[in-house]
């Protein structure tokens, strides 16, 4: 590839099937998601948004199809990526204080035998203070609420400083005020150039935070451009019966 194509390539997959035992959960999933875009990814419960996730960085076995991450296998790129999972899938008993996880962001930046310095201490203190949980940071995470929960993990993701984020619904079951702090995280990332993809649930503010959209169920439905995408025929195939409410329209009107 050349200069100007490895300058622009961000995630890219290709015919990407992934099954678990014999179900197939992703069907030939192809999507180029160029460096520096912020990419939503919308589907019902069960859609694979998850395992998209997972297989950027290498989690989950490919049935078939390629990953590559800034032109490269995943495997050589998970150093550049922060990942927050979805809520429910951390072992919350491990026994380590607020401040330790989001330290953890900063072990990339040093080699094994480097210890942390005062520029990590720096950049844990601002992540703290970013997802207001400063007076948090000396407390043990199994004694946190799930949405505080979740603010450490992403500022364990902010002190991180990758180039790309991949979050999964970073705005279930927050509170407005931290839904407005991840918000602001957001356009952070955006407006730093950093390549975002995330698991979002919420289609009337789909149109507000990313450049994209991606709908999936399985296999890709749509993706591009949220005003084009979030589509009422579209929405109805994707979502069936599940959908509650159509919240979407050109004018932003229920
Ligand atoms: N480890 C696993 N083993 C077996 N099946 C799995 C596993 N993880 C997920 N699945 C199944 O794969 C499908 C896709 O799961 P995934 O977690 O990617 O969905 P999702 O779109 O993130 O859903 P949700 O909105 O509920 O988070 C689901 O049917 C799920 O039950
Ligand atoms: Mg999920």
């Amino acid at each position: 590839m050349d200069a100007a194509t490895a300058s622009s390539t961000g995630i890219t997959m290709e015919h990407l099937t992934v099954s678990y035992q014999t179900k197939a959960v992703l069907v030939d999933v192809s999507l180029d998601i160029p460096r520096g875009t912020v990419v939503g990814i919308l589907g019902p419960n069960g859609a694979g948004k998850s395992t998209i996730i997972k297989s950027i960085m290498g989690f989950v076995p490919r049935d078939y199809g390629t990953v590559r991450v800034f032109g490269q296998p995943v495997a050589d790129a998970r150093g550049l990526v922060a990942y927050v999972p979805q809520r429910g899938q951390i072992d919350w008993s491990f026994p380590v204080t607020v401040r330790d996880v989001v330290t953890m962001g900063r072990y990339g930046h040093r080699r094994w035998y480097q210890s942390i310095r005062g520029e990590d201490r720096e950049k844990v203190k601002h992540a703290l203070d970013a997802v207001r949980m400063t007076e948090f940071a000396d407390r043990q995470i199994g004694q946190l609420s799930g949405g505080q929960q979740q603010r450490v993990f992403m500022a364990r993701a902010l002190a991180q400083e990758s180039d790309i984020l991949l979050l999964d619904e970073p705005f279930a079951g927050v509170d407005a005020a931290t839904e407005r702090a991840i918000a602001g995280l957001l356009a952070g990332a955006r407006e730093e150039g950093k390549t975002v993809v995330v698991v979002h649930h919420d289609l009337e503010t789909a149109a507000e935070f990313f450049d994209r959209v991606v709908l999936l169920n399985r296999r890709v439905y749509a993706y591009g451009p949220p005003r084009e995408v979030l589509e009422p025929n579209l929405l109805a195939e994707v979502y069936g019966g599940t959908l509650r409410k159509m919240s979407w329209n050109e004018e932003g009107e229920a």
